[in-house]
């Protein structure tokens, strides 16, 4: 049985190298079923509750279609107006009462410790889909795996990764979870850079990388990291999380990655990665549309790599072997392990054509 059964998944200090390798290569036998090539009833009978009280697309849907394509069925919510939380409830007792309904549960919160607190009082397993400014470790599962992928770490390893992480990284949960979860390697370099003081990575987590090992660099100039990264890491201004909206609204595009200077800072041609959404509105945007054919823009498959990783942690969690759920596909997990270790030597020269569409061909 996976170490992660009938836990709460609620920050990346869940996780260690051992059980996060394990759920990759989960994830890896999953894909033919996250790429709608296989069926699978693994989880039929399970029903999963959405509970998002933030904006989120990408993570809801993807963990809906994640759960949908194992089999089970998923009810969801996502405005706490339409519920008795409206009415004065306390999250607690919505926990209590969902615990009778459900088999687990995924929950994004605006304010910071609240899928804790709900945690605190579920007896079936909750899923953190992101708590205000707190973490997002599903973001930073699915990250790890893309960043080990797109540089053809076939062991999953990320030891002596160099990364920039770019953009306001005061606010942004993923980058936090990210941090906490590249620390469980050794010997990485961070490149923390942000456009202001006002929005550096915390000092816990910087406290934290340290303590581990770890080189950090701040800077507040996209050519102080780029040069030496491995990957780079961009996300957008946390606008929603400002107190002033004017504030946020002058850094936007302070730190937009282009074509021109991602050709001339970055010429080894690093993976881009965005855990979405981006700032598209008018002018700056944090990554311009013009690195969109690039190889190495990774931004798209990072997304479409969530399925596969949400359904190695619902099967984890919900307490499936590999071998039963595969079997449930009518593939023996021999044959499995088989077609995903060429596959990967198929791709040992990085990809050239996205993963998905390879495989969907
Ligand atoms: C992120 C989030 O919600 O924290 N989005 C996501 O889940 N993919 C990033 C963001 O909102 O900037």
């Amino acid at each position: 049985m996976s170490s992660l059964t009938g836990k709460h998944i609620l920050s990346v200090d869940d996780f260690d190298r051992e059980s996060l390798h394990s759920l990759y290569r989960f994830a890896d036998l999953l894909q033919p079923i996250a790429a709608g090539e296989r069926n699978c009833t693994a989880l039929d009978g399970a029903l999963l509750a959405s509970l998002f009280f933030e904006p989120s697309t990408r993570t809801r849907v993807s963990f809906g279609a994640a759960f949908h394509r194992l089999g089970g069925k998923v009810v969801e919510t996502s405005d706490e107006k339409y519920l008795s939380l409206k009415k004065g409830e306390s999250l607690t007792d919505t926990a209590r009462v969902f615990q009778g309904y459900v088999d687990v549960v995924v929950m994004r919160h605006k304010r910071t410790g609240a899928v804790r607190e709900y945690a605190a009082r579920s007896e079936s397993p909750v899923i953190n889909a992101g708590d205000g400014s707190g973490e997002h470790p599903t973001q930073a599962l699915l990250d790890g795996y893309t960043i080990a992928r797109e540089l053809n770490r076939v062991d999953y390893s990320l030891d002596d990764l160099k990364i920039a992480v770019v953009g306001d990284l005061k606010h942004g949960r993923t980058v936090h979870s990210l941090a906490k979860l590249l620390s469980l390697y050794s010997n990485v370099t961070f490149f923390f850079i942000s456009p202001t003081i006002g929005t550096r990575m915390p000092q816990a987590i910087r406290d934290l990388v340290q303590s581990r090992g770890h080189t950090v660099y701040e800077s507040r100039h996209l050519c102080d990291g780029l040069p030496s990264a491995d990957v780079v890491y961009a996300t957008r201004i946390q606008e929603e999380r400002f107190t002033s909206r004017a504030q946020a609204q002058q850094l936007r595009g302070r730190l937009a990655i282009n074509l021109a200077n991602y050709n001339r800072w970055a010429p080894h041609g690093p993976p881009i990665m965005h855990p979405l959404p981006r700032d598209s509105r008018e002018k700056p945007m944090e990554l311009s549309e013009d690195l969109e054919d690039l190889k190495s823009f990774a931004v798209f498959r990072q997304a479409e790599n969530g399925v596969a990783v949400r359904m190695a942690l619902f099967a984890e969690v919900l307490g499936l072997e590999q071998g039963y759920v595969l079997d449930e596909m009518g593939f023996s997990v021999h044959e499995r392990q088989e077609r995903w270790r060429k596959r990967s030597e198929v791709l040992g020269d990085r990809p050239d054509q996205e993963p998905a569409a390879r495989s969907r061909r």
